[in-house]
């Protein structure tokens, strides 16, 4: 972006497109990268070079180098890409790949019979040979993950679910802003992820400058933002009534304080509004965001603080959905049941037990388990989903 003054213009697209490297397309000219790709079945490992009508290649990552050794001895990159893919179905109907170019196009059709008759004998030496060269090799794995190359936050990434949705996201390859109210846990998170650049940011998600601030970093740090995890809460606060209520002294609506309420209301409902309005505002056209609410929120087992401030989070995520759908940003609300996390870890053993009993799958579920459905949420997989809730509940709901 150039300014100039008071205003802004914004430098047209192909100002800022890497130039055509006509040395690159010497060394390895289109036809010959489509007939390698089509005779051995498995997707060109850099797509974004190969355009069918040749126009394409350019750096990064597609200097002549690369493309050299990635068709005389393949880098681990494309290794890895080929390795991962091969143990994929193949979508045969996707025809063209997100850079416009059609790696099936009829035009290649007679490569493509000639590609079916070779393709039994190059797959296996494929699997045996390149499968080897990159196992365990922590750069390509950031570069295959269903996230690869995403900017990830997840706040409340200090315990319990929001960490192991770090850790499976980074192991997809997303770069992760962990935040939680407490930095140090936050952090500890980070060391545990795979590979650099992750950071950790501290911040009460119900605090608007400390949002403000946060995202301020992020854009600072990243210049932008792929996903966004509303995950932050408590399910219990002071004043909140329960142990007038355990100690018999009744129910605990009529003990619950106002700022309890208000409070649990801000930290859910608030927190969501306010990270997902920092969060979209540095997503451009597309990205996903993940709120968290609960079965309390679905069908109102739990305390009235928390079942409304989960309720809430649904409501905000529907209507959400709706302003931002234009936009290509989609938002979907997870709703975990009994879940074993330290939050669970607090509750009664006599309240937990009734609820796990009546889970059909007679289990509490995990927190990898609720990561799994945010990664689901969070990828392209799920490109048509938006204003939904899933319910990670073992059948305790089925609503
Ligand atoms: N564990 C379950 O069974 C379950 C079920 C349904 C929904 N949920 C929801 O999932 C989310 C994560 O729960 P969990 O089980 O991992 O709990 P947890 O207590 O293990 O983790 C919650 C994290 O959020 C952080 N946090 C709390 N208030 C915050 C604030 N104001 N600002 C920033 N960070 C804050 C905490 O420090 C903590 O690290 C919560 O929103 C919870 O309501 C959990």
């Amino acid at each position: 972006m150039l300014v100039t003054g008071r205003t802004a213009t914004v430098a047209p697209a192909t100002a800022a497109a890497p130039p055509i490297n006509s040395a690159a397309r010497r060394v390895f000219p289109v036809r010959l990268w489509w007939m390698t790709t089509t005779f051995t079945g498995l997707p060109a490992p850099f797509p974004q070079c190969a355009s069918r009508e040749g126009a394409v290649l350019h750096s990064p990552p597609c200097r002549p180098t690369t493309i050299a050794v990635a068709c005389v001895t393949p880098s681990s990159r494309c290794v890895a890409r080929w390795q991962s893919r091969l143990s994929r179905p193949r979508a045969r109907t996707d025809t063209k790949g997100p850079d416009g170019c059609s790696r099936y196009s009829p035009q290649w059709a007679p490569d493509r019979h000639l590609a079916r008759a070779v393709r039994p004998l190059l797959r296996p030496w494929a699997v045996a040979v390149l499968a080897p060269a990159t196992r365990g090799d922590p750069m390509s794995r950031r570069d295959e993950g269903r996230l690869a190359g995403k900017v990830a936050c997840i706040t409340g990434a200090g315990s319990g679910l929001g960490r192991a949705m770090a850790l499976r996201f980074a192991e997809e390859g997303a770069t992760i802003a962990a935040q939680d109210l407490r930095w140090e846990t936050a952090d500890e998170t980070v060391k545990l992820l795979d590979g650099d650049g992750h950071r950790a940011f501290g911040g009460d998600v119900s605090d608007e400058g400390d949002m403000v601030s946060m995202f301020a970093q992020i854009h600072g740090a990243w210049g932008r933002l792929d996903v966004q995890v509303n995950n932050a809460g408590v399910s219990r606060l002071p004043g909140d009534g329960f142990e007038e209520m355990m100690a018999g002294e009744g129910s605990q609506i009529t003990l619950m304080g106002y700022a309890a309420f208000s409070k649990m209301m801000a930290i859910h409902a608030g927190g969501t509004f306010l990270c997902t309005r920092e969060a979209v505002k540095l997503m451009g056209e597309g990205g996903s965001v993940v709120t968290l609410s609960s079965i309390a929120g679905l069908s109102g087992w739990g305390p009235v603080h928390y079942s409304s401030a989960k309720g809430a989070v649904l409501g905000f995520t529907r209507a959400a959905s709706k302003e931002l759908g234009g936009r290509g940003i989609r938002i979907n609300a997870i709703a975990p049941g009994v879940i074993d996390t330290p939050m669970t870890a607090d509750v009664d053993e006599a309240m937990l037990a009734p609820l796990v009993m009546m889970t059909p799958l007679g289990r509490q579920g995990t927190a990898e388990e609720v990561a799994d459905t945010a990664l689901f949420l969070a990828s392209s997989e799920s490109s048509f989903i938006t204003g939904q809730w899933i319910s990670p509940n073992g059948g305790l709901i089925t609503i």
